[in-house]
């Protein structure tokens, strides 16, 4: 087999080899230092989720790739125009070994399979608030025209050969693996099965002569991107886990099986015995989704954010960046990763009968408040347990009582009778700590208030950059605490709207702290839209002010007008999220089993 690096076939091959990398170089480098694009200024930005293997129902943990999905591209709309261009994709990934077992085992069609459980994700999403512009199916017709041609990039430009392929398969897990992967475990019956060490799933030899995409190659380009772009991969373990595996030999890689054996897929362009391998055919969903191969999706690529769990890591970060870059495109610009949910400690699995249904439980908690629960809880670096109690505390303290809470104590009748954002008194509350005079009335903890949630904005932003949507939540969640905190510190239920001593700073307090909860809702846009519409509506804040552009926190404070003084809030429409009550009959249920 050839081995040789891609800097070493540019001098030695053909012209569209070199423009190939030559292409790569060029994208690549100029998307500024280091390669870090700034998402913020390009008008146009593409999110998508991986697609769903249509073998089972869905669960929490595909529910969990979706959202923080969701949740990122909301974020992105928050900061860019609104005429920018947003793409966001999902999907389900319906061809494969493994969907046609299933098939079979279940006594249907592979199409009935497909359309069954494809709708079943669609429907999840929809209820789940996901706001995608897109739903493929790879069983469309417009997928197969991207994949076969796709294909033909590949084959035009030498990187695709035929071999003989022997080696272990998972079908679960639709991958290769080498004899270092696989051990052996009791079958059913007793006796030792071949199992993959990483997934446990069964493995079967197989020995065929199919197409090979000639990965070896890439090697050094990959480890080119990797070093140039250090959040190309991001959160970091998962960047530096990708270089590690590139230290290692990179063999070539079989894209295609025997027709005979897997009938279920797209056939290879020119030769109908065999089918295309599954991933290349799922990956390449990312391109049809922007319209490939008409020239429109160059408008969208690379500028792509793939997030994933960490089990396809190798085949986002290693197999797709390869073959874009084999058929003259560059790697998407950047690879979100998380890890996985468990359930009560454990692997969710159908045989221990643990899957979480996500339907349930956005009916059980609401949909914003399961949506809350899971990306605050969700921490991408490591593995997070799933339990109900967690999920009621949760929302109880943070979305309830203190958001909640907070947002009827400025805003009830009894303690804001005229129903209006009140005025800011700039003596009560001057800029400076030190220009509080005789009617002031601010203290050094307001100071600190005014500070964090002025700078909260920002932090938030750093922190979805990071793909660290459980930090932005708990900055938020910590402003929340310290404005209830303010409110507390000065009571404005024993102010006196009749004294005019009392009258300014209890006006002062109130538009503080609504400024603060503007602020909030604003910022839980992309987690809880739902909630933090009821919210944004309550204050009375139109459509037009709810982007992070509009923000302009507490104007009157750092001395310019403020549009919302004397504005009228928005209609009453009851408590923001009810407690859950601890005593619901499914709780007690779910303590017992
Ligand atoms: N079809 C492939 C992806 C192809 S993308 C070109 C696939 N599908 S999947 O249905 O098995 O998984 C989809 C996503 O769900 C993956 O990101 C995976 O990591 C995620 N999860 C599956 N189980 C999970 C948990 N228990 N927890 C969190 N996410 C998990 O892989």
């Amino acid at each position: 087999m050839l081995r040789v690096s891609a800097f070493r076939l540019l001098g030695r091959r053909g012209a569209s080899r070199v423009s190939l990398l030559e292409d790569f170089s060029f994208r690549y480098y100029s998307s500024g230092p280091l390669g870090v694009r700034d998402d913020t200024r390009d008008s146009r930005a593409y999110f998508t989720t991986p697609i769903f293997y249509v073998n089972a129902a869905p669960h929490i943990g595909h529910l969990y790739s979706a959202l923080l999905a969701d949740a990122l591209c909301r974020h992105h709309r928050l900061r860019v125009p609104s005429d920018a261009a947003t793409g966001f994709s999902t999907g389900t990934d319906e061809h494969g070994l493994k969907i046609q077992q299933a098939a079979a085992a279940a006594g249907l069609a592979p199409s009935e399979l497909c359309d069954r459980v494809s709708a079943q994700f669609q429907q999840l999403f929809r209820k789940a608030d996901i706001s995608s512009t897109d739903f493929i199916r790879t069983t469309e017709a417009r997928h197969r025209i991207a994949v076969q041609h796709f294909w033909g990039m590949l084959k035009s430009r030498g990187l695709l050969y035929k071999g003989l392929y022997e080696g272990w398969y998972c079908a679960s897990d639709e991958c290769f693996l080498p004899e270092a992967k696989v051990t052996r475990q009791p079958g059913p019956s007793g006796d030792l099965c071949p199992v993959s060490l990483e997934s446990g799933h069964t493995v079967s030899w197989t020995k065929e002569e199919n197409y090979i995409f000639r990965l070896s190659q890439f090697r050094e380009p990959l480890q080119q991107w990797l070093r140039g772009d250090p959040q190309a991969i991001t959160p970091e373990p998962f960047h530096h886990t990708v270089l590690q595996w590139l230290e290692e030999e990179l063999p070539d890689l079989s894209v295609s099986r025997r027709s005979s054996h897997l009938h279920w897929g797209i056939p290879v362009p020119g030769d109908d015995s065999q089918t295309i391998y599954v991933w290349l055919d799922a990956l390449v969903n990312y391109l049809t989704v922007i319209g490939y191969p008409d020239a429109e999706f160059k408008s969208w690529w690379p500028n792509t954010s793939h997030i994933i769990g960490k089990d396809i890591l190798k085949f986002h970060a290693i197999y797709w960046p390869a073959l874009l870059l084999g058929a003259g495109m560059s790697p998407p610009h950047r690879i979100y990763v998380h890890s996985h949910w468990t359930v009560c400690g454990q692997k969710m699995s159908k045989s221990l009968g643990n899957v979480v249904d996500p339907r349930t439980c956005l009916d059980r908690y609401t949909v914003d408040g399961f949506r809350y629960f899971l990306l605050r809880q969700g921490v991408p670096s490591w593995d997070c347990d799933y339990y109900d109690e967690k999920v009621v505390k949760l929302l109880d303290s943070e979305l309830a009582d203190a958001l909640g809470g907070l947002l009827n104590r400025c805003t009830a009748n009894k303690i804001n009778p005229s129903g209006i954002y009140p005025a800011f008194c700039a003596t009560c509350f001057p800029s400076e700590p030190g220009l509080v005079g005789p009617s002031g009335r601010a203290q050094a903890e307001d100071y600190a208030l005014v500070s964090a949630v002025a700078t909260l904005p920002k932090q938030v932003a750093d922190h979805y950059d990071n793909f660290q949507i459980y930090k932005a939540l708990e900055a938020v969640s910590s402003c929340v605490r310290q404005t209830n905190g303010f409110v507390q510190r000065h009571a404005p239920w024993k102010l006196n709207w009749e004294s005019p001593v009392d009258a300014p700073w209890l006006g002062t307090v109130l538009h503080v702290a609504l400024e603060c909860l503007r602020v909030f809702g604003t910022l839980l846009q992309p987690v809880t839209p739902s909630l933090a519409d009821r919210l944004l509506s309550r204050l009375g804040v139109s459509s037009t002010e709810r982007s992070l552009g509009e923000l302009h926190f507490l104007s009157r404070f750092y001395g310019h007008p403020s549009p919302f003084e004397g504005r009228r809030l928005g209609p009453e429409t009851g408590v923001l999220f009810p407690r859950l009550d601890q005593s619901r009959s499914w709780l007690v249920k779910a303590h017992k089993t």
